[in-house]
């Protein structure tokens, strides 16, 4: 249902082009974070492919592959610090969390100069609305209560993000500095916003709205059959393993908020050693625990749609080529 709202979303800017673009996208990149957030973390069928940001992934597909390659192999000497000509598990974490970091501070950086020009301490809500919802203003109640509408979904929109300031907003001034700013655009990477994007994910995958996750909105929310007589694969016959036997602890039918918890964000997870122990497993052909520039060269596919190339970002930016 993540797919419906963007399509909405998508829609609607193309039609009514009212909000702009570059906040449009932001909302898209909020539903997006949480979505692969959930996935990263527990769906094996999750692609990688999903890091690639929308445009990054376009401006590296206009690459030809021996091009994309050729970068590949230049991060592939920086990842590997020692110079040794290895990638270790530790090499690669570091690099993971380097990108991640530069990533999310120039994302910062860009929407903290949209929505503050003159560089004051803090944004105002007031502001920050005026500038993302400030084009329902003049739209009666009905019409932002009509289900079908799209003016609904920005409603919706707008009590989440008023929701998340508030979660964000640690001094309770109504007004965001930069690094409240940054837990407010980037919740997933910050501890104390663990509970909104709990709760997030949780209202996501419920579609009823009784708030708890039953076990099909669970499937419901990874698998949707072609045809009503598709004879479901193993990997959904797994989730639904998953669900009865670990996700719902307390064997009542149901996900509720702990258990979404501790199912997206258990207090230990790593995400960056998630991602480089996924990304070792993968191409370590010669299972020695470390990598050659060969195999992640043999594994082009699964780096460049990694978190590992900066989303693939890293792979487009002229600057380093
Ligand atoms: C923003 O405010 C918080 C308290 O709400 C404070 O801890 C933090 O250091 C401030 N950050 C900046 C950049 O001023």
């Amino acid at each position: 249902m993540i797919t419906t709202v963007l399509i909405a979303l998508v829609v609607t800017t193309a039609l009514a082009g009212v909000p702009n673009q570059e906040e449009t996208k932001r909302i898209i990149d909020h539903l997006s974070d949480v979505e692969h957030f959930k996935n990263e973390h527990h769906n094996k069928q999750y692609d990688h492919d999903a890091f690639l940001g929308e445009d990054q992934a376009k401006a590296f597909d206009q690459l030809p592959p021996e091009e994309s390659k050729r970068r590949l192999g230049i991060i592939v000497d920086k990842i590997d610090g020692d110079s040794d000509g290895y990638v270790t598990l530790v090499e690669l974490k570091d690099w993971i969390r380097y990108t991640q970091k530069r990533y999310i501070d120039e994302d910062v950086d860009r929407h903290w100069r949209q929505h503050n020009p003159s560089n004051d301490e803090t944004i105002p809500w007031e502001t920050y609305r005026k500038n993302v919802y400030g084009f329902m203003d003049g739209m009666d109640e009905k019409e932002l209560q009509s289900d079908s509408n799209e003016a609904y979904t920005y409603s919706n929109l707008l009590k989440r993000d008023r929701r998340r300031w508030h979660h964000a907003d640690a001094d309770e001034n109504d007004a965001l500095n930069r690094t409240e700013f940054a837990a407010f655009l980037h919740p997933e990477e910050n501890p104390l916003m663990r509970d909104i994007v709990v709760l997030e994910t949780l209202e996501d995958i419920d579609t009823d709205k009784d708030g708890k996750v039953s076990l099909e909105e669970y499937i419901g929310d990874v698998y949707k059959p072609d045809s009503d007589d598709e004879e479901e694969p193993d990997w959904v016959k797994q989730e639904r393993e998953q669900f009865t036997g670990y996700r719902d602890t307390n064997k009542d039918g149901y996900m509720d908020e702990h258990e979404v918890k501790a199912w997206i964000a258990p207090p230990e997870f790593d995400h960056a050693e998630a991602e480089a122990r996924h990304l070792v497993f993968e191409a370590d052909s010669d299972a020695d625990e470390k990598l050659t520039k060969q195999e992640i060269l043999d594994k082009y596919d699964l780096f460049v749609g990694s978190q590992a190339t900066d989303f693939g970002q890293a792979l487009a930016r002229h600057d380093e080529f």
